[in-house]
């Protein structure tokens, strides 16, 4: 029988296209048999106007969650974030039961399993590519998607069919992204929300709120482009 992962829209639990991740999440599995330890599945509804791309599950946040940036240091802010513009309701708790939802936003990474030292290969970006291809696909009223970072930035374009040099990765640069099957979609870059960068002060909390400040204008002036 087909492996899932090879035949449905999203990575089976023990998707087998990257041995490298394979081997970390078994480990992982051993180690800590309570985690989720497999690939993290988009969170939010895909009718949603809005899409997220981060990079990869971190070890013992998403990898143990089960639900994107819950759990990992990036989330604070992003969750934080997300709340103060409208795009979640309820209280961030740092687990999937919290009963955080999204508001016309749906949350994925560009790869779905934990890599060894938060840095996926080239070739795991590529066989992961498909899944994210899919969950471009499956949101049929998508307007804007926010890339965190140049890796989910250029997997983005790469799954958009765009070639990456017509579009420069910058922190608050905005870029119209022509998709087949969809309406003209407008892509946000933003430094990712990692403890490094914010550790670092390449990315603070304003200059990531500037970025959902421009999302949520952009979203706004679309709604009101369409009932008017
Ligand atoms: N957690 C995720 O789910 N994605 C990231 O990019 C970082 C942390």
């Amino acid at each position: 029988m087909a492996a899932p992962c090879q035949t449905a829209g999203e990575p089976g639990r023990d998707c087998p296209l990257c041995p490298r991740l394979t081997a970390f999440r078994l480990k992982s599995r051993a180690r800590e048999p309570e985690w989720h330890n497999a690939p993290v599945p988009s969170f939010g509804d895909v009718s949603a106007r809005l899409m997220i791309v981060g990079l990869a599950p971190g070890l013992k946040g998403a990898n143990r969650t089960g639900r994107p940036f819950t759990g990992d240091y990036a989330g604070d802010l992003l969750y934080q974030t997300l709340l103060k513009f409208g795009f979640a309701e309820g209280v961030y708790g740092a687990h999937p039961n919290d009963g955080l939802s999204l508001i016309d936003c749906r949350i994925t990474n560009a790869v779905r399993c934990v890599p060894p030292a938060n840095k996926p290969l080239p070739e795991e970006m590529r066989a992961c590519r498909p899944f994210l291809e899919n969950a471009i696909a499956a949101m049929p009223r998508l307007a804007v998607i926010v890339a965190l970072g140049r890796i989910a930035h250029e997997s983005v374009l790469r799954a958009s069919g765009e070639k990456l040099a017509g579009f420069p990765f910058g922190h608050g640069r905005e870029h119209g992204l022509a998709m087949a099957g969809h309406a003209p979609l407008r892509l946000f870059d933003s430094y990712h929300c990692s403890r490094y960068n914010t550790n670092t002060r390449v990315l603070t909390a304003p200059m990531f709120e500037a970025v959902f400040a421009a999302v949520r204008a952009s979203l706004d002036a679309s709604s009101r482009q369409s009932s008017g």
